[in-house]
């Protein structure tokens, strides 16, 4: 009897390490092809999206800039003088939800924020309300999770003075004036009753604490933050099972929202290393039917 050796098979039968080091021998013209992708979207799949999930409090200022800018850039349609409803939810020590307060008030500082950030650790939580960070130090340390990358490296200190002011003691903090109106909590992500605590937003960030969860709490978290986006509002969702977000937010009235969705994707450098990694970022392939919802970060729900 004779056996057909697939690539399929062969991979079942080769060390993952051995496999990893043939995929990146292949040119990366030839990886960029729909049939790799494919190939890739498979290996994930079937021998990495099961494999070690943790979480941790990693988190970093101004750390999507087209992500930032576009976020400013739906702001421009809010009536002069408004309030725009704002919530991080897993905040972890404050630099997403500070650095997104500092681009919706650079693009239109006539809005007042009301901004929330809510993280099921209450050690980072303190360390956010403080808004102080060490250069090169994260600043998580002692939370629940592992604590992660430095929110701010040094070399990128100068750049930030608009944001985090310099202290005697060599520490940075973040400026009063984005400080101002945040109101912070520790709350569970999943829990039902989250809306009661923060409300409905007009934009939502929901972003790099789905992932680690098992699929079925993973999708009811999804669900749970889809409730907290007021009609017209926006949810902002990263750092989750991909298959998960488009079945479910395509079921959903939330629609893609485009704008820049390729400079958002390819953003992060640190997400390297698809389809070998869990947390890795698979590459924006527009041979998917869903292509939209798929690899898009941005989300918003209709008016009705
Ligand atoms: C990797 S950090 C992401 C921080 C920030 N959202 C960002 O993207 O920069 C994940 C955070 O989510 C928090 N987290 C994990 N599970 C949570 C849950 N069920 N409810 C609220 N926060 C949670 C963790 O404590 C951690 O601080």
């Amino acid at each position: 009897m004779s056996t057909t050796v697939t690539g399929f098979t062969l991979i079942h039968q080769v060390p993952l390490r051995l496999c990893r080091a043939i995929w990146d021998s292949i040119p990366s013209s030839v990886r960029r092809t729909p049939t790799m992708f494919r190939v890739g979207r498979y290996i994930y799949r079937k021998f990495v999206r099961n494999t070690v999930r943790f979480q941790s409090h990693y988190t970093h200022f101004m750390r999507n800039p087209p992500l930032l800018s576009v976020i400013g850039a739906l702001t421009s349609h809010y009536p002069a003088n408004s309030d725009v409803r704002i919530a991080s939810i897993g905040c972890s020590t404050g630099a997403e939800l500070y650095s997104v307060i500092y681009a919706i008030k650079n693009a239109r500082s006539d809005l007042h924020v009301k901004a929330h950030g809510a993280d099921i650790s209450g050690t980072v939580v303190e360390v956010a309300r403080q808004g102080v960070y060490h250069p090169d130090v994260p600043a998580a340390q002692g939370g629940l999770y592992v604590a992660g990358r430095a929110e701010v490296a040094s070399a990128d200190g100068p750049s930030l003075v608009d944001i985090l002011q310099p202290l005697p003691d060599g520490s940075l903090q973040v400026r009063d004036w984005l400080r101002e109106g945040v109101t912070w909590l520790t709350a569970d992500a999943t829990d039902e009753r989250l809306v009661n605590l923060v409300g409905q937003q007009d934009i939502l960030l929901a972003n790099n604490f789905m992932g680690p969860m098992q699929d079925e709490l993973a999708e009811r978290c999804l669900v749970n933050m889809m409730r907290l986006v007021a009609p017209g509002g926006y949810l902002v969702i990263d750092g989750n099972d991909l298959d998960i977000k488009t079945r479910v937010l395509k079921a959903s009235a939330f629609r893609p929202v485009l704008m820049k969705q390729e400079e958002i994707w390819s953003s992060e450098s640190s997400r390297s290393g698809w389809p070998w990694l869990r947390w890795a970022r698979e590459p924006l392939d527009r041979s998917e039917p869903d292509w939209a919802y798929r690899y898009s970060v941005v989300f918003q729900i209709g008016d009705r």
